[in-house]
C-alpha cells in the first residue's frame, strides 16, 4: 500500500490542443507505463469558476476523455474516471473543511490571482475559496503518492500535505494507540520485532535516519500485517499516532514551450491553437496562413527565422537536417515560406494520425467511452470507499 500511486486531474475545458498534448498528455502516457495511475475529469472543479454555464460541461467531459484516449492513455493501464461519479470526494471535502483554517485557503496564491484574472466573473463564492481543499480531497482519498502538476499547482499540493498532516495530528491518535502498536510489534515475530524495536529506539533517541529507513523497509516486506497494524507500526516509528492520510508529492511537469500559430504560447485564450484531432484540411489551412517574418515581404527578400513563428514550430517538429535547410533557405531567400511550412504540416499530420485513428472508434461507438468511464469510476470508488471508512472512523462517525 505504500507503492507509488499517481493521480492527476484536468478540468473539462473543451477539446484539447497540441499544447496540452506536449505539455501534459505525453507525460501521462509515459507515466501509465511506470506507475499505477488514476486520471480523472475534474467536473466539479469546472463548476467552481463556471457555475453559470453548466450546459457546456457535459460535452466537454466526453470530448476530453476521447482526447485522452486519442493521445494514447490506455484504459488497460490507467484508471479513468469522472470526479462527480465518485461522490466520496465531496464527503471528504466536507469532512476536511471542518479542520481547514480559513487563513490557509485565503493565502493560496491562485485564490487572488484567479479572482483578478477572471474579474468578469463573481468568484467571491464559498466553492471557489474551497477549491484547493476539493483538490486535496481528490488526492488524499486515493492516498496518491505522486501528483503530476504544472508549476501553478504546486502550492495546492503543499496545501494538501499540510491538510494531511493536520488531519493525522488531530485524528491519528486512536484510543489505546500505544498498546495496539506494542501488540502489533509482537505480531512481527520475535526476531523481527526485536529488530524493529532496536531501529525505532535508534531513530527516536539518536535521530538516526538510516535506522528509520531500515525499519520502514522491514515493514514494507511484511506481507501478513493487517492494514491497521501496518499503519500503526509506521506511525509508532516516528513517535506520532496512526497515519490515516498520506502526504503526496508534487511531480513537476516541465512547462511546455509549445508555440501557437502566432508565436505566443499555444492557448485557447489566444485563439492560436491546433486541436489534438484537428481536421487535416484545417491543419493545412491554419499553417499555410500562419504569419511569418514580417520583414519578408516578397519571395526574394531574405528572412530572419528568429522573427518567425514557423521557425518555432520547426524546433518542435523538425530534425536537424530540416532545420538547417529551413534556416539556410530562409536567410538566403532560397525557399519560399510555403516551402518552409511543408515539413511542419507533414510532421503535425503525422503526429495526429494515430490520434485521429484511435479517436475514430470512440466517435463511431460512444458506448465504448461510457464503458471505460463506468469501469474506471467503479475502481476509483472502491479505493475511495476504503479511505472513507477510515476517515469516518477517525472522526467518530462510525455508528453503523
Ligand atoms: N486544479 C487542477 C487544475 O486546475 C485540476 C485538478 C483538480 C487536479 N484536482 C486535481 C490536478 C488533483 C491534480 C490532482 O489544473
Ligand atoms: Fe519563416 Fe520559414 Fe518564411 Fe523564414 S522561410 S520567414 S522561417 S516561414
Amino acid at each position: 500500500m505504500f507503492a507509488d500511486r499517481v493521480l492527476s486531474g484536468m478540468r473539462p475545458t473543451g477539446s484539447l490542443h497540441l499544447g496540452h498534448y506536449h505539455g501534459v498528455l505525453k507525460n501521462w502516457v509515459q507515466m501509465q507505463l511506470e506507475y499505477e495511475c488514476l486520471f480523472f475529469v475534474a467536473d466539479w472543479h469546472a463548476l467552481t469558476t463556471h457555475y453559470d454555464t453548466p450546459e457546456v460541461i457535459e460535452q466537454n467531459v466526453w470530448d476530453m476523455v476521447i482526447d485522452w484516449l486519442a493521445a494514447g492513455i490506455d484504459p488497460a493501464q490507467a484508471t479513468l474516471f469522472i470526479q462527480s461519479r465518485v461522490p466520496e470526494h465531496a464527503e471528504l471535502h466536507l469532512l476536511l473543511s471542518m479542520i481547514t483554517p480559513l487563513g490557509w485557503l485565503e493565502r493560496v496564491p491562485t485564490y487572488k490571482d484567479q479572482q483578478e484574472k477572471l474579474s468578469e466573473k463573481d468568484l467571491s463564492t464559498y466553492g471557489f475559496l474551497g477549491y484547493p481543499l476539493l483538490q486535496s480531497a481528490d488526492i488524499l482519498i486515493y492516498r496518491a503518492t505522486q501528483v503530476p502538476v504544472g508549476e501553478d499547482q504546486v502550492p495546492h499540493i503543499e496545501f494538501t500535505r499540510e491538510i494531511a498532516r493536520r488531519f493525522n495530528h488531530i485524528y491519528g491518535r486512536e484510543p489505546g494507540f500505544e498498546e495496539k502498536a506494542v501488540a502489533a510489534v509482537k505480531k512481527l515475530g520475535s526476531k523481527k520485532s526485536k529488530l524493529y524495536s532496536e531501529l525505532r529506539t535508534r531513530y527516536q533517541e539518536q535521530g538516526d535516519d538510516d535506522a528509520l529507513e531500515a525499519a520502514k523497509a522491514l515493514l514494507d516486506e511484511q506481507q501478513n500485517l493487517s492494514h491497521g497494524d501496518r499503519e500503526r507500526l509506521f506511525g509508532f516509528l516516528e513517535g506520532g499516532g496512526k497515519m490515516i492520510l498520506s502526504e503526496p508529492e508534487a511531480m513537476l511537469t516541465i512547462a511546455s514551450k509549445m508555440p501557437g500559430l502566432d508565436g505566443q504560447k499555444m492557448s485557447k485564450s489566444y485563439n492560436n491553437t491546433l486541436s489534438l484531432r484537428e481536421d487535416e484540411a484545417e491543419v493545412n489551412k491554419k499553417i499555410r496562413t500562419m504569419p511569418t517574418d514580417p520583414a519578408r515581404v516578397r519571395r526574394t527578400d531574405p528572412g530572419n527565422p528568429e522573427h518567425c513563428p514557423v521557425w518555432q514550430l520547426h524546433q518542435v517538429y523538425s530534425g536537424e537536417g530540416t532545420r538547417k535547410w529551413a534556416w539556410e533557405g530562409c536567410t538566403t531567400a532560397g525557399i519560399g515560406c510555403i516551402d518552409c511550412k511543408q515539413p511542419v504540416i507533414a510532421a503535425v499530420l503525422e503526429e495526429q494520425k494515430p490520434m485521429r485513428e484511435r479517436a475514430q472508434q470512440y466517435l463511431d461507438d460512444p458506448t465504448l467511452v461510457r464503458n471505460i468511464i463506468a469501469d474506471g469510476c467503479e475502481k476509483a470508488r472502491k479505493l475511495a470507499q476504503e479511505t472513507m471508512r477510515e476517515v469516518r472512523d477517525a472522526m467518530g462517525l462510525n455508528y453503523g
